[in-house]
């Protein structure tokens, strides 16, 4: 039996998480440059984001560059940069007409001009679409977003629209780039690291982490209903009894 027809439809997370992790080692594998793997693994994407469209999955979010991949040889950078905007602009009417939201999460101003126009007319183009919500992490890093959170807070108390004392779990998660979305119940990571890179620190305190050995150009959505699988067969305690949650 495939791994879809395995799926819990009543039971399917909100929101996976996925750091698509191993193009560089995908283009080796083939003695091709870097640029190669990402390319591939743009068709990943598709695949994925056709995947969770199959199920009816609410959120998916992709981690697809992060504050720390800046620093990466700036031919790599710039190639990267422009595989985004010519995938954006070549998949968008796809992603319309199939219902698709899109939205991005990270410092949008550091990208180039043409890319961050282009994500703006996506998401404009999309927004008010009600099948997947697909936000793309870009120029993204937790750190970053967290004390971004804390510098707005500090405003709005000296500003004295926030009290310190209303600074709650949920107050403080409105201040998030994720603010309107559920936090990941499963991260997913491919390549084999099992790190989570600065990835959406404050909103998987919870989830269950998902790690697989295969580079993201070859990850497909039966992979991805693998791990939906796995991850519904998993107890989730959060900090209780196993008897306590039978009962
Ligand atoms: C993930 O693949 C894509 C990005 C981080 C942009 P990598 O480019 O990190 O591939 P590896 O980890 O070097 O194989
Ligand atoms: C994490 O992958 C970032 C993205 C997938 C966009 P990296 O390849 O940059 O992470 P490290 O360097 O292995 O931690
Ligand atoms: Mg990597």
């Amino acid at each position: 039996m495939s791994f879809k027809n395995q799926i819990d439809l009543t039971k399917l997370p909100e929101h996976i998480a996925i750091i698509m992790d191993g193009n560089g080692r995908w283009a080796k594998d083939h003695n091709k440059p870097r640029v190669y793997g990402h390319k591939h693994g743009v068709v990943s994407v598709r695949n994925i984001v056709e995947g969770a469209g199959e199920i009816g999955l609410k959120h998916l979010t992709l981690y697809a560059f992060s504050t720390e991949n800046w620093n990466r040889p700036k031919l790599e950078v710039t190639a990267l940069m422009q595989l985004l905007v010519n995938t954006i602009s070549k998949e968008v009417d796809t992603l319309h007409k199939n219902g698709v939201k899109l939205t991005t999460i990270g410092d949008l101003n550091s990208l180039p001009n043409n890319c961050s126009k282009e994500l703006e007319r996506a998401s404009e183009l999309t927004k008010n679409n009600k099948g997947l919500n697909l936000i793309l992490a870009l120029s993204y890093s937790a750190k970053w977003e967290i004390l971004q959170a804390v510098k707005t807070i500090a405003n709005d108390v000296t500003e004295k629209s926030l009290n310190i004392y209303e600074i709650n779990e949920s107050v403080f998660a409105s201040y998030l780039e994720t603010k309107d979305i559920p936090d990941p119940e499963l991260l997913i990571r491919t390549s084999g690291e099992h790190r989570i890179s600065n990835f959406l620190l404050w909103q998987i305190a919870y989830s269950e982490l998902y790690f697989t050995n295969k580079l993201w150009p070859d990850y497909r959505k039966e992979d991805l209903f693998e791990a939906i699988v796995n991850y519904q067969k998993r107890e989730r305690r959060f900090g209780l009894t196993s008897d306590q949650l039978s009962n």
